[in-house]
């Protein structure tokens, strides 16, 4: 898979969010849908088998965090769901991410791209040291949990896209760095507070971009994705 923007579809309802991607027919690019927690515990398995069925990609943003043979068992679902992405909790072990790893590979070998959140971006250097207890710089923490993503042989970071050159030369070229945190210049920031612009992203090497307010409150969302899709992939 090339470069390419993620609609964050971060709806309430499976009527919402295929209201929305009705839009998108026509165009000769179908957008990448990440779905997150809000909308996939409030449709179930279901909305990724109508999006599926739309033809659309599929980012299953669930952010996976148990013991690792829980974290198995239910990577092997998601992988019957046939998404494209998954993701999981670096802070889980080498040893959750490589069970997980093993649940989400199918029986003929293929299985979806398994990407690792290092720590959130909600989380500051003071919370990292007093309610975590980690008294290390943020950056070095990040660096490290991506290197043991790498180490279990997952295929990348979610990441800030200000940490998304060092995450490559780090972890390597080839090592996918997936990145909200995307503003248009001329538009508005919201609760986002490290931003880069589509452009500035494909610069320092993002791999993906996740995109959600900037084209889904957009009055022309499906200009607001050309517009990502000019200034990121091309
Ligand atoms: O609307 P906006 O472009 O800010 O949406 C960004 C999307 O990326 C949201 O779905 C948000 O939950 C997700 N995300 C993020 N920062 C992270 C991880 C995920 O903004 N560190």
């Amino acid at each position: 898979m090339g470069k390419d923007v993620i609609v964050a579809c971060d709806f309430d309802s499976m009527e919402k969010t295929l209201a929305f991607l009705d839009r998108f027919q026509g165009l000769g690019r179908k957008p990448f849908v990440k779905i997150g927690m809000e909308l996939y515990y409030a449709e179930g398995p279901q909305i990724v088998r109508e999006i599926k069925k739309r033809g659309h990609k599929i980012f299953l943003d669930l952010k996976l965090h148990d013991i690792p043979n829980t974290v198995k068992k239910a990577m092997a679902v998601l992988s019957r769901l046939d998404v494209d992405i998954c993701n999981l909790h670096a802070a889980g072990t080498v040893r959750m991410m490589e069970a997980a790893l093993e649940g989400l590979t199918r029986p003929d070998g293929t299985r979806p791209l398994l990407i690792a959140v290092t720590q959130l971006t909600s989380t500051d250097q003071a919370a990292l040291e007093q309610d975590l207890w980690i008294e290390r710089p943020m950056d070095e923490v990040v660096m490290h949990y991506a290197k043991n993503a790498k180490a279990a042989g997952l295929d990348g970071v979610v990441c800030s896209p200000l940490e998304a050159e060092k995450v490559h030369a780090s972890c390597g070229a080839a090592f996918l760095t997936v990145t909200p945190g995307v503003r248009f210049a001329d538009g508005d920031v919201g609760d986002q507070k490290r931003v880069m612009t589509p452009a500035e992203a494909k610069k320092i090497g993002s791999d993906y971009i996740v995109v959600g307010r900037p084209i889904t409150a957009a009055e022309d969302p499906v200009a607001a994705y050309e517009r990502c899709v000019r200034e990121f992939c091309d």
